[in-house]
């Protein structure tokens, strides 16, 4: 593995580029603490992109995220390009395309659930206390990326799913390992009872689990792993999934963390890696400073702990613990307390710089603020 000394950072759209601002301060305060040398260079995604270039993803971007050694990535996506649906290039085909070229196979999304958070989440305290299970999603395949398109002039449209047993194979592997340093249990998500693919997948988990005999493997479709994320999420450790199943399951699973704004994701293949938090680009709190920087500052964590940087991805941790244990929240958990985007970020740093003083008065200058 090649060490960390350079990310291309992406900021994006609607609140990206606010959140990633937070978590490049986590990364200069963690950097400085540890003597590292890291450099940061920006480039455009999205409609950020489109605005400048016309590309969603342009060939100055791609250089820069084939040639650094982590991808750090704020959000995608605009309403203006949502209620058209004549529009050819759209923001989201840059990330697409970036994961694609980046051929980042795997993308892991870990959830869970905060004591000091469980009665800020519309789920009921003694369903969700406790729970800690993490998500693999297929990246690179799937409906997502198989062949598309309108016939007909435009009556008809079609998606399809592909996917190989080497596709399959790559992103089970690194689940099953998972599962291995987790509870060692692993639930294949999939809808085996209609789809050919997932007859697939399934015959491909079947296969490894002979090899990982200490992980237990289940089997659940989609539909019914929807419910049991609500019902019971506490059976879930390791969750395996394609594509567009991880996009959907994971989404849903944030109401138990009680934020998506909680949480982070890292993407992998054999070669690069992305760190970018699980939620979209908000842009209705674009510019406000309202944003929650969790996700990105833990996927800044994720990034530090893809390179053995354990110590580092410590520290990150503790300090959002920290907050979190003190319930220094931006509004999305916490409509009460104003602490905005960049004061989390402030507090966060102070608290890995250790720097309790500063932490302490933000405390007071917080409780103060509290409208009773
Ligand atoms: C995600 C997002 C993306 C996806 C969009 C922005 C294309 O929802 O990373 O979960 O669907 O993969
Ligand atoms: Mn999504």
């Amino acid at each position: 593995m090649s060490t960390l000394n350079k990310i291309t950072v992406l900021p994006g759209d609607g609140i990206g580029p606010e959140v990633i601002d937070q978590a490049v301060k986590i990364i200069e305060a963690i950097s400085e603490k540890f003597n590292h040398k890291i450099e940061m260079c920006y480039a455009d995604i999205g409609a950020a992109a489109i605005d400048k270039t016309g590309h969603p993803l342009p060939e100055t971007t791609q250089a820069a995220c084939l040639e650094c050694d982590a991808v750090l990535l704020g959000a995608i996506g605009d309403p203006k390009y949502d209620h058209d649906p004549s529009i050819k290039v759209r923001p989201e085909q840059g990330l697409l395309a970036l994961r694609k070229l980046l051929k980042m196979y795997a993308n892991v999304r870990p959830i869970k659930a905060y004591d000091s958070l469980l009665d800020l989440s519309p789920l009921k305290k003694e369903k969700i206390q406790g729970v800690d299970f993490v998500i693999y999603r297929e990246l690179t395949g799937g409906i997502y990326f198989g062949k598309k398109g309108l016939k007909q002039g435009g009556k008809k449209a079609f998606d399809t799913c592909v996917y190989s047993k080497k596709e399959i194979k790559r992103i089970a592997i690194p689940a099953f390992e998972a599962a291995q340093k987790r509870r060692k249990k692993l639930t294949l998500v999939d809808k085996a009872n209609v789809m050919e693919t997932s007859r697939l997948w399934r015959s491909v988990v079947q296969e490894l689990a002979s090899k990982y005999q200490d992980v237990e493997v289940d089997y659940l479709y989609v539909d019914n792993a929807a419910m049991q994320v609500i019902l019971n999420p506490s059976r879930f450790d390791v969750i395996l999934c394609s594509n567009m199943f991880g996009d959907i399951i994971s989404d849903e699973s944030s109401v138990i963390a009680g934020s998506i704004g909680l949480l982070p994701s890292s993407s992998f293949g054999k070669k690069h890696c992305m760190f970018e938090p699980v939620h979209g680009s908000y842009p209705q709190a674009a510019g406000t400073d309202r944003a929650n920087p969790i996700a990105t500052i833990l996927s800044a964590a994720m990034m530090f702990e893809h390179f053995d940087m354990n110590e580092e991805s410590n520290a990150i941790k503790a300090a959002v613990n920290r907050c979190v244990a003190e319930r220094i929240l931006t509004e999305d958990l916490n409509p009460r307390i104003q602490t905005s985007c960049s004061e989390l970020g402030d507090i966060i740093y102070a608290l890995i710089n250790d720097d309790l003083v500063d932490f302490n008065s933000k405390k007071m200058d917080i409780a103060k603020s509290v409208i009773i």
